[in-house]
């Protein structure tokens, strides 16, 4: 009979997540952490997966077939993510493993920082901070950095999620125009929101909007959906606004928009890749905002996506389909 210590599961956390939601795994399983500041690299997730029954994932873990054809007693993956675009999801479905994820609890923060690059980059914002760093704020000038007006625009969001709704609701109080295209079209629900915008097609919404916020998840079909075409319908001195993926966007494309004057501005907190390389064209121009990836990145939704991580991974250990999982088709493996 195997004793105690034999039959105790595994879990691996990519990251350091703070001693509660650790102490709620440890009274389940053996924690095992990787305590670095920078992800584990492939071959240490690898063989930490090879013997975990489940691992708490980050989105800078890139969880492939491979990886997992190689982890035979692994039941749940738990990203700390509404998206799952770092995990093979269809490997995973078949090999009987749940992927879990935390939407809901980040939708406000998201939407928060989208609008807070959306002022920033209209505003110019940050570049009037290093305007004033620089000691070159002398006087009051009338012509001293010129923005754009929020109130009284027209917001286009590609995709009308819970997040994108959450951006309308912050453009109402604004009195923007908000356009938004439904994505993916076949979605029979309507959305919660849908009175606060008006659906459109992606040309008209590219043609009609001062501002474009992407919302969508990053998946083969949403992979450069904003390429040189989309740039060239959109209105000239258009701003774009990236809290999704940066890979839905061609960003070598944005940069010849942004150098021409079709768009007046990106402000993004998602790159392709990430980090943005130092010597990126995208750093060298002042009407761009970058932030580091950093929609989720208030202190209650990272302690509510942290604990419905660990939720989804005890739910997976009692022998449930977690709650809040991404392939709820999935027959966890036994
Ligand atoms: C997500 O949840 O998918 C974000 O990109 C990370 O918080």
């Amino acid at each position: 009979m195997p004793g105690p210590s034999r039959i105790r599961r595994t879990v691996f956390v990519t990251r350091e997540i703070g001693p509660a939601p650790l102490m709620r795994l440890s009274n389940a399983a053996r924690v095992l952490v990787w305590d670095e500041e920078m992800p584990p690299p492939a071959s240490a997730l690898r063989s930490a997966l090879a013997n975990a029954d489940a691992v708490l994932s980050m989105v800078t873990d890139k969880i492939d077939a491979r990886m997992i054809a190689h982890a035979p007693r692994l039941r749940v993956i738990s990203n700390l993510a509404v998206g799952v675009d770092n995990i093979d999801l269809e490997a995973a479905t078949r090999a009987g493993i749940a992927v879990g994820h935390t939407p809901g609890v980040l939708t406000e923060a998201t939407a928060d920082l989208a609008f807070g690059l959306l002022m920033a980059t209209a505003r110019r914002i940050a570049e009037a901070d290093r305007h004033v760093r620089a000691g070159r704020w002398r006087t009051w000038g009338p012509m001293t950095m010129l923005g754009r007006d929020v109130h009284s625009s027209t917001l286009g969001l590609i995709g009308f999620g819970a997040i994108g709704q959450a951006m309308a609701r912050r453009a109402m109080g604004f009195g923007m125009r908000v356009l938004y295209l439904k994505y993916p079209r076949g979605k029979r629900k309507l959305p919660r929101d849908a009175r606060l915008a008006v659906g459109v097609s992606l040309n008209r919404l590219l043609a009609q909007s001062d501002y474009v916020s992407i919302h969508v998840p990053l998946t083969a079909k949403t992979r450069h959906m904003i390429g040189a075409r989309e740039f060239s319908l959109m209105k000239r001195g258009a701003i774009l606004i990236n809290t999704a993926r940066g890979s839905v966007v061609d960003q070598a494309a944005m940069v010849a928009a942004l150098k021409s004057g079709r768009l007046a501005g990106a402000g993004m907190d998602v790159t392709d890749p990430e980090p943005v390389a130092r010597q990126d064209p995208l750093l060298r121009l002042d009407n761009v905002v970058i932030t580091p990836h950093i929609g989720s990145a208030s202190i209650a939704a990272r302690a509510s996506m942290t604990a419905i991580a660990v939720d989804n991974i005890l739910d997976a250990f009692a022998g449930r389909v977690p709650r809040w999982c991404s392939n709820p088709q999935v027959r966890l493996r036994p």
